[in-house]
């Protein structure tokens, strides 16, 4: 009995030692560890395991999706993943607790717009806090956090809108405007570049402004209730992808046979084919394939540490049916793919 009990202590105490000694073994090597830098993976596989997201204003919106184009495009050179998700019709509440979810997920790269300082802002700083770089892409939050803005500079192509239509028009419209949002930011830069175009031109008179929703449908209706109660307006201007297109349709259905000048905002295969029949007269160009391309790029070098500017303005001029075709077709063709 009494020597059952000796090699009962005999193993306890052998195993109290042992638990203590891996113990101290295991923290010995913790500390260690945690001195030594990180193995970095090669870049090729570095790159394999970047996810970035992409999250438009509007997800089936024909000129995001050119963007999301040019976003694969780069993501498949470049091996990373690429996620494109957004509102399915623009939403700002909703875009932004896509961008929480996204963060929360921990991806490595965020791109979206900055639409409003007082809500985009405080998110993407958010985002950014979290160790997640965001580049604004199309829309800049210029007071943010983000590492990079790409796209156009809206109020310049605002102001060349303007001063397109005071030569087109000989200086002389009564003009009413229809822009996407009143609150998103590039909307507003869009319009205000546009007034200061024309402010010294007395002939040029802003009669109306209505907002669309960056839809074609209340593009058309804004421009239909405009007609009704302004009929003196002679010129639209329309500052969202499908603003001049909703303009177009009424134009064509309820104003035949009157002068009725109307620039929009980008090339979508509708646009083109009003420019071509004369029913829209001039729109800016932007590069939304451009911006989605070099946004992943970028991306992919501000992860690696290398230097990228804080502002990329896309190029943006104003074209006619004259400078048709455009060159290259890729700008203008949306494939769902
Ligand atoms: C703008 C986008 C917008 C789209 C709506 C484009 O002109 O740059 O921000 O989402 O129009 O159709």
């Amino acid at each position: 009995m009494r020597r059952w009990w000796k090699w009962a202590v005999y193993i306890g105490g052998m195993s109290v030692f042992a638990g203590s000694a891996s113990f101290t073994v295991y923290c010995a090597w913790k500390v260690y560890m945690y001195h030594q830098p990180e193995e970095k993976p090669a870049i090729a596989d570095r790159k394999k395991a970047y996810h970035f997201v992409l999250v438009p204003e509007e997800l089936d919106n024909d000129y995001w999706r050119l963007v999301e184009k040019g976003a694969k495009a780069a993501a498949k050179e470049m091996g990373v993943r690429l996620e494109y998700i957004g509102p399915r019709q623009a939403n700002i509440e909703e875009h932004v607790k896509i961008l929480e979810k996204a963060a929360a997920s921990k991806v490595d790269g965020i791109m979206t717009q900055g639409l409003t300082e007082q809500q985009f802002t405080p998110i993407i700083n958010r985002i950014v806090e979290k160790n997640i770089p965001v580049i604004t892409i199309d829309t800049d939050a210029p007071t943010s956090r983000r590492t990079a803005y790409i796209g156009t500079d809206n109020y310049y192509a605002g102001f060349i809108a303007g001063r397109a239509l005071v030569e087109d028009t000989g200086g002389n419209a009564n003009v009413a405007i229809i822009t996407g949002s009143f609150e998103a930011s590039h909307q507003q830069l869009r319009v205000k570049g546009f007034q200061d175009a024309v402010k010294h031109e007395k002939g040029i008179h802003i009669i109306a402004i209505e907002e669309s929703d960056i839809t074609r449908v209340q593009a058309a209706e804004k421009a239909y209730k405009i007609l009704k109660e302004h009929p003196e307006v002679n010129a639209f201007y329309g500052t969202s992808a499908l603003d001049a297109i909703g303009i177009a349709k009424v134009i064509e259905q309820f104003h035949r046979g009157r002068e009725t000048y109307v620039i929009g905002f980008d090339t979508l295969p509708e646009t083109i084919h009003y420019l071509e029949k004369g029913t829209i007269e001039a729109t800016v160009v932007q590069e939304p394939y451009e911006m989605g391309y070099r946004a992943v790029k970028m991306m992919v070098d501000i992860i690696e540490g290398n230097h990228v500017p804080s502002i990329n303005n896309t190029e943006t001029r104003v074209i006619r049916k004259q400078d048709l075709p455009l060159r290259p077709a890729r700008n203008y063709e949306v494939k769902h793919d």
